[in-house]
């Protein structure tokens, strides 16, 4: 099984997943998770993310426990602001993030696009409620921590998909977006088990090679790995 999105977000890399090598162990850690695209697509195995971004986080270890039924009781209408509604703050996230697409913090107002109507299933709304409260089966037995990559657990084997912000402009939009790339590079060649290593052309703090040109949310991007 695929899960999709649980939530949209910038530098998502959910379309590109395949382009990866697959993972050759049964627990995948991603220490920069964001919407975790590479554990989307592997969601059996043993998963471990970390964020530093406790909105990133936050939202994630509730999701891993929410009740299906508490996810079909949200609303779908938003009648004023985000904020307006009477649901919990993580609640207010989900639906925050899918008011916009692509965005690296949760909206407290639906988009213009979304507004419009012209593609309703894209956004928040019956669609997404039941999608997300369909996949939460599949990440029962997920794991979260509001941490820093330099904090992951360092004794263990497994596949480390590291997709830190790209050391460039578009990286700089994260909330959480200060990055000592040196340390992200030594952190990668320390790891046990199987690395895979994310940036972008023109990133050169690894030996990075082409991966292949990617389509992405926001248009074509070189994107590069590391081995
Ligand atoms: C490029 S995004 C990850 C995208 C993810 N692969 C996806 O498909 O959505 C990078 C993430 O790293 C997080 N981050 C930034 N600095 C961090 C740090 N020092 N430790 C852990 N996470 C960090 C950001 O909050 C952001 O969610």
């Amino acid at each position: 099984v695929i899960l999709r999105p649980f939530f949209s977000y910038f530098g998502s890399k959910w379309r590109t997943v395949p382009l990866y090598p697959r993972p050759t162990w049964n627990t995948i850690v991603e220490p920069f998770a964001g919407s975790a695209s590479y554990s989307l697509h592997y969601p059996d195995r043993g998963v471990l993310l970390y964020d530093s971004d406790p909105v990133i986080a936050g939202l994630w270890a509730w999701l891993i426990d929410v009740p299906e039924d508490d996810i079909m009781a949200l609303p779908i209408d938003i009648p004023t602001t985000v904020d307006a509604l009477d649901v919990c703050q993580e609640a207010k996230w989900l639906i925050g993030f899918w008011c916009n697409k692509g965005t690296t913090r949760p909206s407290h107002t639906p988009s213009k696009w979304m507004r419009s109507g012209v593609d309703p299933t894209q956004y928040w709304g019956a669609n997404i409620r039941e999608r997300v409260a369909s996949q939460l089966q599949h990440i029962r037995h997920w794991r979260v921590r509001c941490d820093t990559y330099l904090n992951a657990y360092s004794g263990l084997f497994g596949t480390w998909f590291i997709d830190p912000p790209y050391n460039n402009a578009a990286g700089r939009r994260y909330v959480e977006s200060a990055v000592d790339y040196e340390s992200v590079a030594a952190f990668a060649k320390a790891r046990l088990g199987q690395v895979i290593v994310c940036e972008q052309e023109g990133a050169d703090w690894m030996p990075f090679r082409p991966l292949a040109a990617a389509q992405t949310t926001r248009g074509r991007s070189k994107e590069v790995v590391w081995p």
